[in-house]
């Protein structure tokens, strides 16, 4: 059998229609968006038809999106971005955002706090669910951004982004969403969902690497972390990346045209996966019942994830323990201390997350594996 792939959550394979369509670009349009000339106007014209592709995506005025680097950027964008602002007129910066946020939203809202700004982290309970009613309390008067992911990297949590967003709306307080595991994966509006900002991520939708977008709603107060050429309407200066801003269009198309009935396929998958795991003697899972349909975390008392994933990966399955970022790291995961496990099942914990291309088959021949694994550890 083929290596099988189920570590989604890090990053997908790249679309078929991605990839032509990058390479189309690559090879015809050669000009910077900027220049005046012919060739300028063609690749402008490339980046304003991909900017209409994922404004859709997430039911967003195009107006309202900008390119990033990718998902760090992005929440760093935001973040930090909010914080300068405030610190440009002299006005105080509070933060609110979660214990089970990503890195990147975390190690952002630290930096802020290392210049002076005040972050509160907000518990989850034991399924990762933010607790509405200590956020409510979390927000002050001086509090300047809140900012809560909409599905949790590691568990697949799905946050009660509407409820949360609502709080802030009536305290006039602006809310950004980390939607980097769910955008292209689950419907997502952000008018819908109430939000000021929101970031993703073009590999995580199949799309190509080292692209991202911040959406921000007009009439947030953001500093530009970027500046030079006023690029991205003075929000991102640098020339932008014409393929990889055609390539992620193209997967926000494709993922608008299957997004049903891969939601269909992967929850069946994940059921069938759940049921072989609950086989199992001594597994739990983690996570909450509102969850993405292609994440799967689950741990089995007294075995390593470490040692897992590593047998696993012999036999040709590859997973993941922790988060993409942190793979390989053997402190536990932050995200299920928080959600009250020891770090002893913490560091049982692994994370199997599917996609577009997982096979029955190959979710057959992995839960056979891993039982198999596991008898063979325990003998
Ligand atoms: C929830 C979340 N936020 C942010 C990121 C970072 O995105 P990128 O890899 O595009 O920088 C990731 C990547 O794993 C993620 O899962």
């Amino acid at each position: 059998m083929k290596p099988v792939y189920l570590d989604y959550a890090a990053t997908t394979p790249m679309a078929e229609e991605a990839r032509i369509a990058m390479q189309e670009v690559e090879r015809d349009f050669i000009g910077n968006p900027s220049s005046v000339h012919a060739f300028g106007q063609e690749a402008r014209a490339a980046i304003r038809k991909a900017r209409m592709e994922i404004a859709d995506l997430i039911d967003a005025d195009p107006e309202d999106i900008f390119f990033t680097s990718g998902g760090t950027e992005s929440d760093n964008a935001i973040i930090k971005g909010v914080f300068f602002d405030r610190k440009s007129r002299s006005l105080p910066c509070h933060i609110v955002t979660s214990r089970v946020e990503h890195s990147a939203v975390l190690e952002a809202c630290a930096f802020c706090e290392s210049l002076g700004a005040e972050v509160t982290q907000v518990p989850v309970d034991s399924e990762g669910i933010v607790q509405k009613e200590a956020f409510a309390q979390s927000l002050r008067a001086d509090t300047a951004l809140a900012s809560i992911m909409l599905a949790n990297n590691e568990v697949g949590t799905i946050e009660p982004i509407r409820e949360l967003s609502a709080l802030c709306r009536e305290r006039n307080i602006p809310f950004h969403t980390d939607a980097v595991q769910a955008v292209g994966h689950i419907p997502v509006s952000v008018r819908e969902l109430g939000v000021d900002a929101l970031s993703f991520s073009g590999h995580k939708l199949y799309g190509p690497k080292g692209i991202g977008v911040l959406y921000i709603r007009k009439g947030v107060n953001v500093s530009p972390l970027l500046t030079g050429g006023g690029q991205e309407r003075g929000m991102r200066s640098g020339t932008e990346n014409v393929p990889a801003i055609v390539g992620l269009g193209a997967a926000a198309r494709l993922s608008r045209q299957s997004m049903q009935q891969e939601i269909e396929h992967l929850t069946d998958l994940q059921e069938y996966l759940k049921a072989s795991i609950a086989s199992i003697e001594g597994s739990f899972l983690n996570g909450a019942r509102t969850k993405l349909p292609g994440n799967f975390n689950f741990g089995v008392h007294g075995i390593s994830a470490e040692e897992l994933l590593m047998r696993l990966d012999l036999e040709g399955f590859a997973v993941s323990a922790g988060s993409a970022c942190n793979a390989g790291a053997v402190e536990p995961s932050h995200v299920l201390l928080a959600m009250g496990r020891t770090p002893e099942e913490a560091r049982a914990s692994v994370r199997v997350s599917l996609g577009r291309f997982t096979t029955k088959d190959e979710i057959l021949a992995f839960a056979a594996k891993l039982c198999d694994i596991v008898r063979e550890i325990r003998q």
